[in-house]
């Protein structure tokens, strides 16, 4: 049967754009999820949804069996839709400098397919001018399209609740741009805000550096506190025990992910490398695994340890390991240590052993991703190190 799309969205089968591409199809619009990888295009066709996210899968089934949603490679269906989004990854490069390019690549590489009176919403998080940047190139190409720039800021696992949760915050150059997006979104939420495209691009890049330096917050105080010998959690306690002003201060643990350290750097970027908080809270963020290790080395002789690191995925109860601090620990404990095993149940790498078995073998153990799980084994008297405290005993190293 042919399928006509109201949407296409490229990078349709992402973390990000699979969750967009089928909400938007639930709410009744045909959706095209237009990707490159052709195994994950596949998957998805069959029901498949390709990393965890809660309750997505459910949803992907229903709007297969409506037809309201297809995931493929063919890229004449943005010519066919009359709204096309763009959700491609924007890393930043070895220099931690955003490469715009990436996006900038993927916009020539389908403009023949793009038409007058299309509304492209760019919903990667972008360097401040970037969608001024695209608007540009599109006019400068003869197209009079409406560009519009509406973050996505669903936190990964939770999108079906948070794209139809959150507010959505939007911008565009032109005022049908922004009637349009206002409408679009509106299939997902109540709560639209309107910005101006630049005021959106750092308003989605401030939250996630907002978010990275509260984790650096929370590690820099775990340090102090742990140097004096004290427990971080029974000081958070002590502030946050019914103390509204200081609500939302984090736990300490690995701040990583795929998001919130480029972000922060993107910010830098763009500030001529004079944001001082966000390189700070890189110091102390991407500093975290040194510093356990060095406390380690203080209170065992390490070189003559088993250490057990458990969880390798960046966050809690996901199986995504983009930019995981765990590899970073594993690979300072494989200098240091005599032997380090990693487990994770998430994953399948064949170097990695069963929960039971890195308690069975290790001599002490590292709680480094907070799945909840954990609280369950059975540790057998083994030394555990709590960064996160879900046993609740403590974080101590
Ligand atoms: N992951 C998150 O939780 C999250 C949350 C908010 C915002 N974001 C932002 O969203 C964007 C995407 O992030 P993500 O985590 O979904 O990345 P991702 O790598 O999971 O997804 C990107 C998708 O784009 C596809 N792609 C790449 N080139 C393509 C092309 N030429 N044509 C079609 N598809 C192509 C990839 O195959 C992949 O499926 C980033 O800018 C990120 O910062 C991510």
């Amino acid at each position: 049967m042919k399928f006509s799309p109201d949407i296409t969205v490229i990078g349709g089968c992402g973390h990000v754009g699979l969750p967009l591409s089928i909400m938007f199809a639930y709410k009744g619009m045909k959706v095209c999820a237009l990707d490159i990888r052709e195994d994950v295009i596949k998957a998805v066709n069959r029901g498949i949804v390709p990393f965890l996210d809660k309750n997505l899968d459910k949803y992907l089934k229903e709007v297969l069996v409506s037809n309201n949603f297809l995931a493929t490679d063919d890229d004449s269906f943005i010519n066919q839709s009359e709204v096309v989004i763009i959700i491609i990854g924007t890393p930043v490069d070895e220099h931690l400098n955003p490469r715009f390019n990436d996006l900038l690549d993927v916009i020539k590489r389908y403009l023949k397919e793009f038409k007058d009176g299309q509304l492209l919403v760019l919903r990667s998080t972008v360097y401040p001018g970037t969608s001024k940047m695209i608007n540009e190139m599109l006019i400068r190409n003869g197209l009079k399209i409406d560009i519009a720039f509406c973050p996505e800021r669903i936190a990964q696992g939770y999108s079906v609740k948070e794209l139809t949760s959150l507010p959505q915050i939007i911008s565009s150059f032109t005022k049908s741009g922004l009637e349009r997006s206002n409408k679009l979104f509106s299939l997902l939420t109540n709560d639209i805000i309107e910005v101006e495209p630049m005021e959106a691009e750092l308003a989605k890049l401030f939250t996630n550096a907002w978010r990275y330096i509260n984790f650096a917050i929370a590690n820099q105080f775990y340090m102090v506190a742990n140097d004096f010998n004290l427990d971080f959690y029974k000081i958070h306690h002590a502030m946050t025990y019914k103390y509204p002003r200081i609500k939302g201060f984090a736990k300490a643990g690995f701040a990583a992910g795929p998001c919130l350290f480029k972000d922060t750097m993107q910010i830098a970027s763009f500030y001529k490398n004079s944001f001082f908080l966000g390189h700070s809270a890189m110091l102390v963020n991407e500093g975290l695994p040194d510093y356990i290790v060095d406390r380690l080395k203080q209170k065992h002789d390490l070189i003559n340890t088993k250490v057990g690191i458990l969880g390798m995925t960046f966050k809690a109860n996901n199986d995504d390991i983009r930019e995981s601090l765990s590899f970073k620990l594993k690979k300072i404990l494989e200098f240091e240590a005599k032997e380090v095993y990693c487990s994770d149940y998430h994953l399948g790498f064949n170097y990695l052993v069963s929960e039971k078995e890195l308690i069975d073998k290790s001599d002490i153990i590292l709680i480094a991703t907070p799945h909840s799980r954990y609280n369950s084994l059975d540790f057998k008297n083994k030394k555990v190190y709590d960064i996160w405290n879900i046993l609740g005993k403590g974080g101590k190293i």
